[in-house]
């Protein structure tokens, strides 16, 4: 099983639309997929149109009391399976030990014999539960917003990376929200910065297509596949898929 955790320091950069759109593709290439949703405010857990099962006590989860196929679940996605967020996770921070960063990483294992891929919704935060994230994954996927707020969040990433020895060679950047309109946006598109780590080609456009995902409460390529938005995620999709292969 490959881990792909989709994460940025900074919040609405499109990681959980990005998060949705690649799992169900996986998915829907015949992958058998397991999206976790690891941010309190559940809004990967929301949009697949599940919710944490009300017994849910996740502190078990998270320390070792209950076998982590209890919190699996089925979707309506043939191929996908998803670990709903709770809102009792907020308080995930405080379960970690503080000395190690292996927690994830050991969890995951066990699921390794039912999927070929596991793909991480994460909250925005530098915490323990990041370093459990930059630990357990293969790649970490940063969507990035062609503005230099979002750049600079991501030079904290990799300042974070290299101060705490996770490998930068996990790091892939892409382009959010781009609106080609913006003088800005075309040029950091068109040129890169040094900042961003091993780009892939897929930019994924700002559009309403996307943010409708809400409504449809389903991935862009259910409602709108021929969309310029559809198609960004299949390429994303793509040099992913090109990418994890060893
Ligand atoms: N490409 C896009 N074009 C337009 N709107 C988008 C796009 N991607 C995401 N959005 C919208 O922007 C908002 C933030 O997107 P999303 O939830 O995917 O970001 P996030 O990085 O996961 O946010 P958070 O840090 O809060 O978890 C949502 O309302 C979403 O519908
Ligand atoms: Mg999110």
């Amino acid at each position: 099983m490959k881990t792909v955790a989709l994460y940025h320091l900074k919040g609405g950069v499109g990681k959980t639309a990005a998060a949705v759109n690649l799992a169900t593709l996986a998915a829907r290439s015949g992958l058998p997929t397991l999206l976790w949703d690891l941010d309190p405010q559940g809004a990967a857990s929301w949009t697949l149109r599940a919710e944490a099962p009300e017994a849910a006590k996740p502190k078990s989860l998270w320390t070792g009391g209950a076998p982590i196929g209890q919190w699996v679940q089925e979707t309506a996605w043939p191929n996908l399976s998803l670990i709903p967020a709770d809102l009792a996770s907020r308080h995930l921070d405080t379960w970690l030990r503080k000395d190690g960063r292996d927690t994830l990483a050991t969890l995951l294992e066990p699921l390794s014999e039912s999927y070929s891929l596991c793909v991480l919704d994460c909250p925005p935060s530098l915490s323990h539960l990041a370093d459990n994230i930059f630990a357990a994954a293969d790649r970490v996927l940063v969507p990035t917003v062609p503005t230099h707020l979002s750049l600079r969040a991501l030079k904290q990433v990799l300042d974070y990376f290299a101060e705490h020895d996770f490998p930068k060679a996990k790091l892939r950047g892409f382009w959010s929200l781009a609106d080609r309109r913006r003088g800005l946006h075309r040029a950091l598109i068109e040129q890169p910065p040094k900042a961003m780590p091993r780009p892939y080609k897929a930019v994924i456009p700002y559009a309403s297509g996307v943010e409708k995902m809400g409504e449809h409460r389903a991935p862009i390529e259910d409602y709108a596949s021929s969309h310029p938005a559809a198609e960004a995620y299949r390429l994303l999709w793509k040099e992913l898929k090109a990418d994890l292969k060893p």
